[in-house]
């Protein structure tokens, strides 16, 4: 298993999954899901499919999904937060809409349909190669790709500087990794989409990218 994956799966464990889902239950999604959600909202995705890389408990697919998203596929790396997600979708009845993946998305995307919307929410920040992981995910995303990201400026680099020396003395393999705003956004642009929306947090971004050829 490669590094990276080994530290996300220790990062990502029952414990923490269990935390992600007690939390979304009793509060929703984050500030930064929340927004993205309703980016995609406004786009009127009823009947779309949707592939979430890195879903974490699922609150992209679950709101989606009750926002008129017909299927969600969801791929992590971290079983527990796979098993969380699937544990809300039985809840909330709509795990017949809903199909689940414990991998790395990098390794199976080539097995995987394409879907109307691809979603990297907080996921390129704990993930060494960005570049790939962003062109495999454009390269599936028939019509919007969202991204929430950490904002790339400074303060933000030596909080994940300080963070990732937490990590190095705590022996664990997981790290954060600000990626520049504007390489990102020029690769996807470079990959055939256009910003539809974009929106700050203090300390998130929140993209929503449209291909343009789909654009009507
Ligand atoms: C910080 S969590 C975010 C979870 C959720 N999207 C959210 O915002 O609450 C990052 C998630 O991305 C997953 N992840 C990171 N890189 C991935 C990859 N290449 N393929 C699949 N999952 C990945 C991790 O296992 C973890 O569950």
């Amino acid at each position: 298993m490669k590094s990276c994956c080994e530290g996300l799966e220790k990062q990502f464990d029952a414990k923490w999954a269990a935390r992600e889902l007690r939390r979304f239950r009793r509060r929703g999604p984050t500030r930064s899901t929340r927004l993205l959600v309703e980016a995609i909202a406004r786009e009127d995705p009823k009947g779309a499919t949707l592939l979430d890389i890195g879903g974490g408990v699922g609150a992209v697919q679950h709101l989606l999904i009750e926002s008129g998203v017909r299927h969600a596929i969801d791929v992590d790396i971290s079983r527990p937060y796979v098993e969380a997600a699937r544990d809300e979708a039985e809840r909330r009845g709509t795990i017949g809409r809903m199909r689940f993946l414990v991998a790395d998305f990098l390794d199976v995307a080539e097995t995987l349909e394409a879907a109307d919307i691809v979603t990297l929410d907080r996921v390129i920040c704990c993930y060494p190669e960005v570049e790939p992981l962003v062109r495999a995910s454009a390269a599936h995303a028939d019509r919007w790709l969202g991204l929430v990201y950490p904002r790339s400026s400074a303060p933000f680099r030596a909080a994940a500087a300080a963070a990732n020396l937490i990590m190095f003395l705590r022996r664990s393999r997981f790290r954060a990794h600000v990626h520049d705003t504007s390489s990102v956004d020029s690769l996807i642009r470079s990959l055939g989409f256009e910003v539809r929306s974009v929106v700050r947090t203090l300390a998130w971004q929140v993209f929503l990218y449209e291909a343009v050829d789909q654009q009507v």
